[in-house]
Order: structure tokens, then sequence, then C-alpha cells
């Protein structure tokens, strides 16, 4: 939701070609958080001038993708691309619209005044910008879009203005222009009045800093600068000197390049060593340094930020020789599961260990429930796993979609523990969840696929999924991951129960063969894509299915509607008969689960239902469940696994027909109209 990158060379040459080109490819690798326009920052004229005329900022910005800020770029007369920068920092947006159409002058970077004294990129949402409108509208500040952001960049310029010295430094305006934010922010700022300093802030949004030089770095953390003590009842007014024990820089004050960005994909072509900011943090390069400080200091507070290396590699989030993302993270699905239990299970011994989780286990399994709390397809990993954690857990177990859980105020105690599912690691309303759970004592773990994410750094302990990244907006190989996950969650918790370990035996050796199950199932693609011609042009399709299979309905129809823009509904086969097949005729498209499971005779009584009504539905079932096949009158034929695992190979077929539906009725599948990943804002 929104993608921000800031590039800073120090004694670093650049033309201003290559910082451009530089910030574009940021901009690239962030498309998929949103994609409705696009806009650069960088200092603009003819160097030689600056002497005279003073230093200058140029923004060129242009609706739609970054394609299109490529071709305004290329178009832009007035721009010598060959001038060199020793020292530069140049700021970059991908926008996802929440305030304002898309359009140039409601894309980033904001300005502060029409001479481009400070300019800031964004992302989240800022709360109260009507009131901070209000008041600048008041001290005369004409606003030009209609944005939220913009009244950051004038605030900027006012209080600057209004400044009591004039040895106010950059961070030090920034935070006193984020203390009167209210929302959910990442920012980067830069300004003619701070030429080649950077700063960068986050409350609720994510945002790292990549840095790379040639020398050893001087440390491997950056302790927080501390305004205040937190016992003072006035924080001071300055910050502590800046010395070699609170600042970053390579050991010899040499070169040195700084990358802000709102994830790791933007930066691990250039550097794979990163820090992540916490909220509130104010990060600054100045000199070429870079520090961190925050307001005050509050207990619990970790006094440094570790500078961490990244284990991504740029293959990873590049498409190879698929048409899309979406594409290649379907086929990566024999590997990522792998990947979720390498290291984790032993299939000899069949015992199950999450690194994560081992310290708190005991007390998870003391606890009153669990309570598994998640957004979109992170909710249906939770619906799809509910009932194995059940069996072995013998606890009670609550699905919870974030948003609805938190309108509810649901009730939550000091034994409940919460898990929170996000492939992101920082969609808002699971992280808002996640602090709603911490704050009322319950034990939080992290199921995510993101490291160094909000909720990973969040929660109590908790479960990296692996899968590697996910780029195509439409989640699949997370999923999958994200079942795994659970499942050995709950094979951890059972390790200890004799009279479960046949069914957990059962189970493991399920998920060793997993991967070449998978396989078999993607081999049906190009019979999916046959399905998918004679069923491109329909305006709707149902998806049917009970107990495990419920979620992959669920699942199914969101792939569907979130890619193909049309009409799916995944319906509980059980509910059939209480008002959805009203909707059942011989002209709409169904689509049906049924596997050779606990519920097999009802799903049978569901398709007898369906027939009745003329509707001829399409069968997902076990490939040796000749009666099915026998019965109806067009099958998908997948693998048999164990009942609770089964669902990971029922989803793929649908993963594949939205793909292959998407692609011919002609759409971005990586770029769905109205959608971005990672979902920021509430
Ligand atoms: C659908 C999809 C979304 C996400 C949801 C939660 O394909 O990707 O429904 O699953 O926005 O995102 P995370 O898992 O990042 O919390």
């Amino acid at each position: 939701m929104c993608g921000i990158f800031a590039y800073l060379n120090y004694h670093v040459p650049r033309t201003r070609r290559e910082i451009l080109e530089i910030l574009l490819k940021g901009l690239r690798r962030l498309e998929y958080r949103g994609y409705d326009s696009a806009g650069v920052g960088i200092d603009g004229g003819n160097v030689k001038d600056w002497e005279t005329n003073g230093r200058s900022i140029q923004l060129i910005k242009q609706r739609g993708k970054v394609k299109a800020l490529e071709d305004e770029i290329h178009k832009t007369q007035d721009m010598d691309l060959d001038v060199e920068f020793d020292v530069h920092l140049g700021i970059a947006h991908t926008r996802w619209a929440t305030h304002g159409e898309p359009s140039p002058v409601n894309s980033h970077p904001h300005r502060s005044d029409k001479k481009n004294e400070f300019i800031v990129i964004h992302n989240g949402i800022i709360t109260n910008y009507k009131d901070l409108r209000k008041f600048l509208e008041s001290k005369g500040y004409e606003f030009e879009s209609e944005t939220d952001t913009e009244s950051i960049a004038k605030l900027m310029k006012y209080m600057y203005d209004n400044r009591e010295n004039d040895d106010l430094s950059f961070d030090t305006l920034v935070e006193r222009v984020t203390q009167q934010l209210e929302g959910a922010f990442a920012l980067v700022f830069k300004s003619v009045h701070y030429p080649g300093q950077a700063v960068g802030t986050r409350r609720g949004g994510p945002l790292l800093i990549g840095v790379r030089c040639d020398h050893k770095l001087s440390t491997d953390h950056i302790p927080i600068l501390y305004r205040s003590t937190g016992k003072d009842k006035k924080a001071c007014t300055s910050l502590p000197r800046l010395d070699q024990d609170t600042c970053l820089f390579p050991v010899e004050e040499k070169a040195v390049e700084y990358y802000f960005a709102s994830d790791a994909s933007a930066v691990i072509e250039h550097t794979n060593r990163v820090i992540f900011l916490e909220d509130d943090d104010v990060a600054a390069v100045s000199d070429g340094r870079l520090s961190i400080h925050r307001i005050k200091r509050t207990v619990g507070d970790h006094p440094a930020r570790a500078i961490q290396t990244l284990q991504m590699e740029l293959q990873q989030i590049m498409k190879g020789n698929y048409s899309s993302f979406m594409q290649k993270e379907i086929f990566e699905q024999p590997e990522s599961v792998v990947n979720t239990m390498r290291g984790r299970v032993n299939f000899d011994e069949n015992t199950v260990t999450l690194g994560g989780l081992k310290d708190h286990i005991k007390e998870i399994l003391r606890c009153r429930r669990l309570i598994l709390i998640a957004c979109g397809t992170s909710y249906h990993a939770g619906v799809a796993t509910r009932q194995v954690l059940e069996e072995l857990t013998e606890l009670p177990v609550m699905v919870e979609l974030a948003s609805d859980f938190l309108d509810r105020n649901t009730p939550v105690f000091r034994d409940d523990v919460c898990f929170f599912i996000s492939q992101s690691g920082e969609t808002a309303d699971s992280l808002m969840a996640l602090r709603y759970c911490k704050e009322r004592g319950a034990l939080t773990v992290g199921i995510t696929n993101t490291v160094g994410s909000s909720i990973s750094r969040e929660t109590d302990c908790g479960v990296h999924i692996n899968a590697g990244p996910e780029i195509g907006v439409a989640s699949t190989k997370a999923y999958t991951s994200q079942f795994v996950a659970l499942i050995l969650f709950a094979l951890m918790m059972s390790s200890d129960r004799i009279s479960m370990q046949p069914r957990r035996r059962e189970i493991i050796q399920g998920l060793k063969i997993m991967p070449d199950l998978i396989k078999e199932v993607l081999s049906l693609d190009d019979e999916i894509h046959h399905l998918a011609t004679e069923l491109y042009q329909q305006k709707s399709v149902l998806i049917m299915g009970r107990g495990y299979h419920y979620a992959t309905c669920l699942e199914g129809a969101l792939k569907i509607k979130e890619i193909t823009y049309m009409h799916s509904e995944g319906i509980l086969a059980g509910e059939l008969k209480h008002g959805p097949l009203a909707l059942v005729d011989k002209l709409m498209p169904v689509i049906m689960i049924i596997m050779r499971d606990h519920t097999y005779n009802k799903c049978q009584n569901a398709l007898q239902q369906v027939v009745a009504r003329q509707g001829r539905p399409i069968v997902v079932c076990d490939k040796d469940d000749y009666e099915t096949i026998k019965n109806s009158s067009r099958t998908i034929n997948v693998p048999h696994c164990v009942d609770c695992l089964q669902g990971i190979l029922s989803v793929i077929p649908l993963q594949l027909l939205s793909f292959h539906l998407a692609v011919l009725r002609g759409y971005d599948v990586d770029c769905p109209r109205n959608l971005a990943k990672s979902v920021t804002v509430e």
C-alpha cells in the first residue's frame, strides 16, 4: 500500500541519469504495493548556478504505473541528465490512492510550496489532516492536492519558518512535525535547506534503511539517541552529540550509500545490510552518517537497532521465465512448502520443532483457547487448519477477521494465545488487533513471511513461514505455507500425547510427500487452462464445499474475484439449502470440492441437490474416487493425501484457474485494479 524509496549517495559520484535509474528501479520493485501513480524528487537545475540562484528541487510525477513515470522523465526537456553529484538525495514513491484520485497533482512527493523547499513521500493515512489543513490555510497556505500528505509538507515549512533558532536540525524539525500527526505513516523528507541530508520516520507503516559501502562498518548496531530519559518532566531540546558510538558511517568516513524503502525487495540488489526502524524512530543521514533518535526512553525499549543481513536473493524477486509473479509463485509451491518445513520436521522420528515457539510451548499448552486473527487469504489459512488444530491441541480455536475482531471489542484474556497470520506482517488491521491483544495480556504469536516486519517484531514469539518473497498481489504460496506452518504448530503441541501418535505419524508422513503431490496437481495446468477458456466469459462462479475444504472455497472465490473481476462466492455446502441453492440453474457455473473424508456423503448429497436443479458442476475430487468421476459431467482429479492436508492440494487448481481466467480476460494478474499488496491502512 504505497511504496516509498529514497537513495542517498555520499562521496559516491553519480550522474542525474544514474540516480533516476536507481530510483525507478526501486519503484519497480515496490510497484506491487500500489500502482495508481508515481513520482520522484531530485536536485534540479544546473549545479553551477546553485551558488547564485540557490539550490532547487525538481519534481516529476505521473498518473499510472512506474513505466508512465519513466516515459515522463524521458520527455522532460529542462533536465541535464549528465550532471554529476558527489552527494545527493533522491526520493521516490509509487501510490495506492486513499485521499484523492490518481493524478499527477495527487501523486507524491508532495511539496511545501511552489519553490519545493520541503518535499515528502508518505505511506499510510493522516487522520487529522483536515484540522492541519484548516490551520495551515488560516496561515495563508494554499493547497494544490486533495491528499492528506500535502499538509505534512506544508507543516514542515510552517514550523521551519517559525523556528526559534537558526541551528534547527532537519531531524528535530521532522520530529516536531510528526508530533502533530495522527494516523499511520512512514515518511521520508528532502529539503533545499538541508542539502544532501535525509530524514525518515515511521509510525504504523514499514520503513527500513539499506547501507552499502566498500569499507567495514564501524559497528553492527546503532544505539538510539534519546532527547529525554522519560523521567524528565520536560524533554531536553537538543540531542546528545553525534559521535562514533551513536551513528553509523564507514570506518574511514569514506563513500557510503543509503536506501530508505518500504520493504527489502527494493534494496536487495544494492545491499543486504539493513536496519528495520521501529515506530517513532527518527533516522537521519547527515554528512554521510546515519543516526537514529527517539523522543523519550520508555520501559522495554531496545536501546539499539541492529544492522541485519538479509537472506533474500535477487533471483527470488525476479519473474524468471514466468509471465507474472503470481504464476511463478503458484509454481514455486513444491519448494516453498519444503522451505516452511526445512530444519523443523524430522520425518524419520516423526518430530516437529519450531524454534521460535519452543520456549513458550508449556505456556501455550496451559492456555484457555487459541485465537487465530488475520485478513483475506491469511484468514482462510486459519479457517483451513482450525479443525486439525482443535483435534491435536484439544483446545477451543476461534478464527477471526482482524477488522471484525476489533469492531466487536472481542473479550481477550491473559490466558488466551492469539495468533497473527500475515504474509506481509504489516497489515494494519492485524497489527491493531495484535496491539489490542497485547494490552490485554494475551500471549501473541506471529505467523509471517516477512522477516523484520512489524508483526514479527511485535509478537512475543512466532514462526516464519519462509515461503520467500511473494510479490503477486494475489497471495498463493504464502497460503499453502501458512497452512503448513499451522499444521506444524498443531503437531508440536501434540508431541507428548500418546494417543495421538498414530495420527501425528500419518500427518507427518503426508507432509513428507506433499511437494511431489503438489507437483502432480501443477501438472494439471493445461487441463485447467482449457477449462478457463470455457469459463472466462461468464459473469459469476460459485464454489462449494465443506469441512476441510470450506476454506478452499473461500480462497478460490477470493482469487477469482480479485484478479478476474468476476463475481465469485465460496459457499459452505451445508448451507446450500438455506439460501444459495436458489442461485443454481443450468447456466450458473458451479465448482464443487468433494474429497474422500468424513464429509464425503454429505458432499454427495449437495452434488445431487445441485444436479437436481440442472446444475452441471465441475468437481474437484480425488483421482481414485471413481464413483464421483463417473457421476459428474466434469472433474479435476487431484492426488489423495491425509484429510487435513488435502486442502493444500484442492486450492491449487483454483489458483491456476483464477490465473488463466484473468489472462484470458486480458487483465494484469500481478496488479489487479483497486488493490495493493500489504494493506497498511485500516
Ligand atoms: C488476497 C490477498 C489478501 C491478503 C490480505 C492480508 O490474495 O493477498 O487478501 O491475504 O490483505 O495480507 P497479509 O497476509 O499480508 O496480512
